[in-house]
């Protein structure tokens, strides 16, 4: 078994620098996937390495969106999933039409958008942001009279007790992080009293609310790090407990809710990487008018932090 992995690694490996390509790979990533990966991170990390890698191929492991975001910012690259049916479901429950029709009944607005949404619906965002710093985007609309912020309603209502802004905002969630309840925190908090809690602002409010800290998921590998804690409760996607564990062998890490997996992040293994490289397939590319105006919303957001 090991041995025939490791000759799949190798394969990966060679296939990689024949093609000049990176493997980029989000924190719910699988085990297997996060092995091979150059780079690991949270969306917004992951887009700035997009931005400024030098190889020709990015292979994209994550969620649609993401590899979407990695073409926006390189558009001459060769942008490539493994598996082309990995979407958000978040991010499907926001079309472009329907944005279009909110900032019709809000025409003052500031439309702020979460990362997770379609290449069509950040075209017509004035500001993306991403779980690390949403907080800040919609504290640097301090002029602004009206913030309309989609798609993620708990994300939402976070950003907004933080600011202290009302935002207008979308019936949109997380399907994944709506599976750990307080139930699961009270539990696991009595297993083990002395862990902190972390949780990623994607959960239900009433969740966020026990947390210790609300952070992304690579806010949560940093914070893993540098705390003294020794033992930590994780609110968010089961994947990131493996890298966790691994960067932290002294600490101890429990998922919140064993339920909380998103079968997307999942879709991706080391086969489908391998093909990926010898076919060079699924190619993810925006059209270069919607590629354009999704632009301006991100360069708007890396402006701001
Ligand atoms: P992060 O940007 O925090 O990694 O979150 C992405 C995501 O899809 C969370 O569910
Ligand atoms: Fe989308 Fe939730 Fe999966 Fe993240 S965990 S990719 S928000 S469905």
């Amino acid at each position: 078994m090991t041995k025939e992995i490791s000759s799949l690694e190798n394969k990966i490996k060679e296939l990689k620098k024949r093609h000049n390509a990176i493997i980029l790979a989000h924190n719910y990533q699988l085990p297997e996937v996060q092995e091979v990966a150059d780079f690991r991170g949270d969306s917004l990390e992951l887009s700035r390495v997009a931005a400024k890698t030098d190889a020709k191929v990015i292979i994209f492991c994550g969620v649609y969106f993401m590899a979407e975001t990695a073409s926006i910012l390189s558009p001459d690259k060769l942008v490539i999933v493994p598996d082309a049916n990995a979407g958000c479901p978040m991010a499907n429950m926001l079309s472009a039409q329907e944005l279009r029709k909110l900032k019709e009944k809000h025409p003052q607005a500031v439309v702020v958008g979460y990362v997770n949404t379609s290449a069509e619906v950040k075209a017509e965002l004035d500001y993306c942001c991403t779980s690390t710093n949403a907080v800040a985007v919609v504290n640097a609309l301090k002029g602004k009279e009206e913030i309309i912020f989609v798609p993620d309603k708990y994300l939402a209502d976070y950003v907004s007790k933080q600011t202290g802004r009302q935002l207008i905002t979308w019936n949109g969630f997380c399907p994944t992080h709506i599976k750990i309840l307080p139930e699961d925190i009270r539990r696991e908090k009595k297993f083990h009293p002395f862990a902190k809690v972390i949780v990623h602002p994607e959960c239900l409010p009433q969740v966020v609310a026990m947390a210790d800290a609300v952070l992304s998921t690579s806010q949560m590998a940093k914070y893993a790090k540098e705390t003294e804690a020794k033992e930590m409760i994780i609110g968010t996607e089961v994947g990131i407990i493996y890298r966790l564990k691994k960067d932290n062998p002294g600490k101890e890490f429990y998922p919140a809710s064993e339920r909380a997996i998103c079968p997307n992040m999942k879709r991706t293994t080391q086969d489908k990487i391998l093909w990926a490289l010898e076919e060079l397939k699924e190619e993810v590319k925006v059209p270069d008018d919607i590629r354009q105006r999704a632009k301006k919303a991100i360069d708007r957001m890396l402006e701001i932090v």
